[in-house]
């Protein structure tokens, strides 16, 4: 038999695996998921074990474990790291899901015509790394494993990956690797299939702007004492000018400017606006005057907020002038631009340009650097390969707007460019209610991860 054969004899029970997975509610960022994030682990432990790995273990950190295994069959052999995470974003607002987020169902949707996955985690990243776990188990399963393979699972890649970063500095040797391979990221579809070779970085702040010391009459002190609310849109409104342009000093000097070629490259790959407006339901697309939909998405930084809260917010009308009001802000980064340097940055400016009737703080939350991957390696090479023999096409290589940041510390700490090999697609809803991953990218993914084996043993030698 051979490992396509046993893929494709095998693609219900790989399918009906995935969905138990998914019935576990990893939810990394809220305590009371604990023990479903625990769970989630020694799920991922017992089926790299059943698969065939050596050495399995739970490789316990200050937060979640790091699931480890590994097969050696010659160290003469290339080997191939695979990094991907079992948590999971909050499911929140549940009423907003057409179905229960931790009861997967298949469904028919215009993208996935035959049949997508609906469950948190299903794209991000639950369904994608266990395609490894398929593809290894199929290569064992034939005796046909052509490289050394080691696997990194992760629990606390939506909440900034914290503690990964000690494991990584302290396990070099174990880790140690000729290439990564991640599915965690974006293709543009199965007809037009992609690799990701940029990624962005990531800045994330919380403001406290407060006014009075207590909550206020409106109608007694409004209009004489600064709303904190007021002002705190105003601020926010003026980091951008009218040319949606990022206005914190310093925040532009170390983002690179493509040349012509390579934005037309970038902008060359299959892309329909109409298609994204309509799907978003937005009549008009937004950003940075000067660039294209997917240069605004994939090398140029942006800063969005992404809550804002204060005061009276309950039924009906409360007169109130409050005494507080707070926002959540992120910077999407590029290479070059450094998150804490960037956050040193915002915070001054911020302070700055508060008016003297406020006060504020600014907290940093979590970062990450934005990583740009080489199309001149074997990883790469190999990648579009085995998209080559999956698909019959070219891939089409992408940058993306998402971040993943233990990515810069792979190219920094081990020396190694990821492979980003991603088989959701951008309307997958990624961190929405409804997220959704499809069946065929799921079948199609184990296939292509397989063949990347096959490919990367070659390209290695060379
Ligand atoms: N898998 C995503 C990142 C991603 C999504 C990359 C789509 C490319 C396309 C990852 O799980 C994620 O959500 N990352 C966070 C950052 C993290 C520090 C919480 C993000 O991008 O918001
Ligand atoms: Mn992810
Ligand atoms: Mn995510």
């Amino acid at each position: 038999m051979s490992v396509k054969q046993y893929i494709q004899d095998n693609q219900e029970k790989f399918l009906s695996e995935l969905l138990d997975l998914l019935r576990i509610p990893s939810v990394s960022a809220d305590p009371k998921f604990k023990d479903d994030v625990f769970a989630a682990a020694e799920f991922v432990r017992a089926s790299l074990e059943k698969a065939g790995a050596d050495k399995v273990e739970l490789c316990q950190t200050a937060g979640y474990p790091i699931v480890y295994g590994e097969k050696i069959i010659n160290p003469e052999l290339p080997t191939v790291l695979v990094y991907g995470h079992y948590d999971v974003q909050p499911a929140d607002p549940y009423e907003l899901w057409d179905s229960p987020p931790f009861e997967p169902v298949i469904k028919k949707t215009e993208r996935h015509p035959e049949g997508a996955i609906f469950a948190r985690g299903s794209a991000d990243d639950k369904g994608q790394f266990y395609m490894h776990v398929k593809a290894f188990e199929a290569m064992m399963a034939n005796e046909d494993l052509p490289c050394n393979i080691k696997f990194m699972i992760e629990g606390e890649e939506e909440v900034g990956s914290e503690h990964l970063d000690i494991f990584v500095k302290e396990n070099k040797e174990k880790l140690k690797a000729d290439v990564v391979l991640v599915s965690d990221t974006h293709m543009i579809s199965l007809e037009n299939p992609s690799v990701t070779v940029g990624l962005r970085g990531l800045a994330y702040m919380q403001v406290e702007v407060t006014g009075p010391n207590r909550d206020l009459h409106s109608g007694t002190y409004g209009g004489a004492v600064a709303n904190p609310i007021n002002i705190l849109c105003k601020m926010i409104a003026s980091l951008q000018d009218e040319n949606n342009h990022i206005t914190i000093p310093g925040f532009y000097d170390k983002v690179e400017n493509y040349s012509v070629d390579y934005r037309k490259a970038l902008n060359d790959a299959p892309f329909d606006i109409e298609a994204y407006k309509k799907e978003l339901d937005i009549n008009e697309v937004h950003g940075e005057v000067g660039y294209s939909t997917i240069e605004r998405v994939g090398i140029r930084p942006t800063l969005d907020v992404n809550g804002i809260w204060g005061g009276y917010t309950g039924e009906g009308a409360k007169t109130v002038l409050p005494s507080k009001a707070y926002a959540k802000i992120s910077m999407r980064l590029v290479p070059n631009q450094d998150h804490k340097e960037i956050a040193k940055l915002f915070e001054a400016h911020f302070k700055a340009i508060a008016p003297d009737s406020v006060k504020v703080t600014v907290t940093p939350h979590h970062g990450g650097q934005a990583a740009v991957v080489s199309t001149d390696t074997a990883g790469y090479r190999a990648a579009d390969l085995a998209i080559q023999e999956a698909f019959g096409k070219k891939a089409i290589p992408t940058r993306e707007g998402g971040s993943i940041p233990i990515c810069s510390l792979f190219q920094q700490e081990l020396g190694l460019d990821p492979i980003l090999l991603g088989f959701g697609l951008d309307t997958d809803a990624l961190h929405s209610p409804n997220e959704h991953y499809g069946v065929k990218n799921y079948y199609m993914g184990i296939e292509t991860i397989a063949l990347f084996f096959k490919h990367f043993k070659n390209e290695a030698s060379k």
